[in-house]
């Protein structure tokens, strides 16, 4: 056979096997237990945790405090988060341990005295901290619903603390993207920087400052972090870099329990966060809006259009009326309300594509640097945990003598009505700082159920554009069919309304579909990567509980 005739068997053969190599890649599977999250030996620490007899929420604070350690960039003692638990039982809560703003914050607090809002006051230094919530929140849940008791489930945290870890490629770049700012303060000199300059990858990292008040809050609980030395060390560091939490404001903090927000979408029961985030309200209003809609072929151009329009008016809709609902009175049934979405659909249906968007009017239908970890395990219990110090390395300031980071949360409330945030976020009235209040969040932490038992188990950190990685990883395992991990694999885009921008992952869409789109009158961006969504899908034919870890970055699932 001439050798030009074997050509187009030799380009079949390429393609078949660059597929066999593609669908080779797999979710990991397990049927006692499965940890996804961005670290592995914090997954490890969960998997560690279910064998010895703990449940879901055991091994999750397990991962919780082991985040802390070996991810200190967004794993923390020192940030909040909320942690979403359905039990084997049905019963669902969640764990509201956001932060809190302290007594002593104002509104204008971040504005100078021509009321502009003053570069970094909200995202960097000990003035950009809020209240911590994460000790507080795990301690709550393990003591609640967990078996095995803190002093177990902080073991390997401890461990992890004392001993070290292997610094990986990830964790060192990670410190030095942002030395410039851990250089400043000097307890976060101390720990992370080696005369000056990021562990190398293949190094040993050792915490011992940290091990020492992990190990004092596995012995005495909570208390060990918001009163006696840790809490001295903390105000220490606060009067020291013009911070304003106080004893007081420690003492004072509590985790909530919440009721989840409960919606539903083509058969499917979705369980995800309430106010003070914003995010499970605004995932339920868009599932809503597309719930009836015909969605098409993924990432087709009407599926985009149709998505982004949904986006659109979901985070107007925030940026006006979210906030802590302990605060101001948040609309949550209206935003959430079949009838409200319809309101929203037949507009997107109507109006040219890119066509200006307000805030709706959910009252009318009133009636009354972050990262995710999944577990799921034997007893049929899941716990989804999203939990941040907002930024990199939250405010850069590292509590002296007790070797933790502290959020820069404060960014995350309204500094002024219109002035973009760290995730260009414009917002409103309800989301104002005021003493004790807790800032809006996005993160999402969501479970799906189906005829009572747990489909899907999921969340990402990415600021605002957590909501819209949740939303398109649950549209493309329950309307495009896809596995778990293609689902958590497949090309993200992202609108928020304001700046007016439809963003899209580089490389990972059809340039003919861009230019329609940017045709019909969206103003297009890119951007590398969105999110590090975690997942657990359990077969429903099977049992088999399959993990998804985000390829975009370098975390792990493992199951057992
Ligand atoms: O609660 C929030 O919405 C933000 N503090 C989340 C920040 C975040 O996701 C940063 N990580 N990529």
């Amino acid at each position: 056979m001439p050798f030009k005739r074997l050509i187009p068997a030799l380009a079949f053969l390429t393609v078949l096997l660059v597929q066999t190599v593609a669908f080779a890649v797999t979710p990991a599977s397990g049927r006692n237990g499965m940890v996804a999250s961005s670290e592995p030996l914090a997954s490890q620490a969960g998997v560690e945790i279910l064998k010895a007899g703990g449940n879901a929420v055991d091994a999750a604070v397990a991962v919780g405090f082991a985040l802390a350690v070996t991810f200190p960039r967004a794993g923390n003692l020192g940030g909040g988060g909320f942690m979403l638990i359905r039990r084997a039982s049905g019963e669902a809560i969640v764990v509201d341990y956001r932060e809190q703003a302290p007594a002593a914050s104002t509104r204008g607090m971040y504005q100078d005295a021509k009321g502009n809002v003053i570069p970094h006051a909200s995202t960097m230094g000990a003035r950009a901290a809020a209240v911590p919530g994460t000790v507080m929140g795990l301690a709550m849940a393990e003591q609640k619903y967990g078996k095995l008791g803190l002093a177990r489930v902080m073991a390997p945290a401890i461990r992890l603390a004392r001993n070290g870890f292997t610094v990986r490629d990830s964790f060192a770049q990670s410190i030095r993207s942002e030395g410039v700012l851990l250089q400043k303060f000097e307890g976060s000199r101390h720990i992370f920087l080696h005369n000056g300059k990021p562990y190398e990858p293949g190094s040993v990292f050792r915490q011992p400052d940290l091990a020492r008040t992990l190990s004092a809050i596995a012995k005495r609980g909570p208390q060990a972090f918001c009163t006696g030395a840790r809490a001295r060390a903390i105000v220490a560091t606060m009067q020291k870099y013009h911070g304003l939490i106080t004893r007081d404001d420690l003492e004072h903090y509590q985790a909530k329990l919440r009721a989840p927000l409960l919606g539903h979408f083509r058969g499917f029961d979705i369980l995800t966060a309430p106010p003070p985030s914003a995010g499970g309200t605004m995932l339920i209003e868009m599932m809503n809006v597309l719930e009836p809609l015909d969605l098409g072929t993924e990432h087709s151009y009407s599926s985009i259009h149709l998505i982004a329009e949904t986006m659109r008016r979901a985070y107007a809709d925030r940026a006006t009326y979210l906030g802590d609902p302990d605060f101001a009175a948040v609309p949550v049934a209206g935003l959430t309300s079949p009838r409200y979405a319809a309101k929203l659909r037949d507009e997107i249906l109507a109006v040219p594509p890119n066509a200006p968007v307000q805030a709706g009017e959910p009252q009318v239908y009133e009636s009354g640097a972050t990262t995710h970890f999944s577990v799921v395990d034997a007893e049929g219990n899941a716990v989804a945990n999203t939990y941040t110090l907002n930024g990199w390395f939250g405010c850069g300031v590292t509590v002296e003598g007790a070797g933790f980071l502290l959020n820069n949360e404060m960014d995350d409330f309204t500094s002024k009505p219109g002035a973009p945030n760290l995730f260009g976020l414009v917002q409103g009235e309800a989301n104002a700082i005021a003493p004790r209040k807790r800032p809006l969040s996005s993160m999402t932490p969501t479970i799906i159920l189906r005829d009572g038992k747990v489909r899907l188990v999921l969340g990402s950190p990415g600021g605002s554009t957590i909501t819209n990685t949740v939303l398109q990883v649950l549209l493309d395992v329950l309307v495009y069919k896809m596995d778990v991990l293609q689902a958590v694999a497949s090309p993200r885009f992202h609108d928020q309304w304001s700046p007016d921008l439809l963003t899209f992952e580089r490389d990972g869409f059809s340039s003919d579909t861009i230019e329609r789109l940017e045709k019909a009158g969206y103003p297009v961006s890119f951007r590398d990567s969105m999110g590090d969504c975690e997942a657990i899908e359990i077969d429903p034919q099977s049992g088999w509980q399959l993990g998804a870890s985000d390829p975009r970055a370098d975390g792990k699932a493992v199951g057992y």
